[in-house]
């Protein structure tokens, strides 16, 4: 890793740790909650964080775009490095003082995810890779599980805001509950990706999410050995609406009873 890029991933854990601190500190205060959308919260706790996160990248990158998810209005992706940003990812389960949230911080050039951060306050885990360096779980390696057989897969799923993308949900849970072995839902993308990446689970999908949403620990995934697709199994992108991240050996399987599905 050149000397830049390492400073895009020292740069991306230091930032997503002080957010999470913050997030931390602030979890026992009373919220100011805005709706953006059915079900689709802003607290004051995801802008101090993201306040922190931009103040952190801008002093250390200045000439860096960033694309933050309450960050209004977004930076252009106009060739520059871009960074992209949850400054919480689980604001729900935050609000609510459920202990599964995150900050989520991740680098892209040219339109590929490079360098990627995803931190975890309540168990203080720090997930990090950079492309083609492997990824980590605070300093240890990070693998796929072997599972090769959907009869005994733990899959997990987030739910969609909105009445349209539960029921869209629902549709793909009612095709793959019967073929795997059992499920989860802990409310936070960037982390239930990060558990396939542990091998913790070896199935993650959800119909509609964002860049911020998956940047970064659908590296993690892949650097661990996973795979990160669109619900087609066609690579994921920074445009892809959906994902699925499977521990590789799982894909093709997935894929075909999702195609059947629709
Ligand atoms: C949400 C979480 C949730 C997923 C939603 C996301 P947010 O992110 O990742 O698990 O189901 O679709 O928007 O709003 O907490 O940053
Ligand atoms: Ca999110
Ligand atoms: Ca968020």
């Amino acid at each position: 890793m050149g000397d830049e890029r390492g400073r895009w991933l020292e740069t991306a854990v230091r930032a997503a740790r002080e957010a999470g601190k913050i997030l931390e500190r602030r979890l026992g205060e009373s919220r100011e909650i805005t709706y953006k959308g059915p079900g689709n919260i802003v607290t004051d706790a995801d802008m101090a964080a993201q306040e922190s996160i931009l103040e952190t990248i801008r002093a250390a990158f200045p000439h860096h775009a960033i694309l933050s998810e309450e960050m209004v209005p977004p930076e252009a992706d106009d060739g520059r490095p871009l960074w992209v940003v949850d400054p919480l990812d689980g604001t729900t389960n935050y609000s609510r003082r459920w202990p599964s949230f995150c900050v989520s911080i991740a680098v892209s050039e040219g339109g590929r995810v490079m360098a990627g951060a995803v931190y975890e306050p309540n168990l203080d885990e720090m997930f990090h890779a950079h492309r083609g360096g492997g990824a980590f779980v605070n300093g240890a390696p990070l693998r796929v599980s072997a599972v090769d057989s959907l009869t005994g897969a733990l899959m997990s799923m987030n739910w969609p805001y909105g009445r349209e993308g539960m029921a869209q949900a629902m549709r793909l849970l009612e095709c793959l509950m019967p073929r795997v072995g059992t499920m989860r839902s802990v409310g936070s993308a960037a982390l239930s990706l990060c558990h396939v990446a542990a091998g913790r689970s070896d199935i993650y999908f959800h119909p509609s999410l964002y860049a911020w949403d998956v940047a970064a620990a659908g590296l993690i995934l892949e650097e661990a050995g996973g795979t990160l697709t669109d619900l087609q199994g066609e690579p994921w992108t920074l445009q892809s609406a959906q994902c699925l991240g499977t521990n590789s050996l799982l894909l093709e399987e997935v894929v075909e009873v999702l195609d059947d599905c629709r």
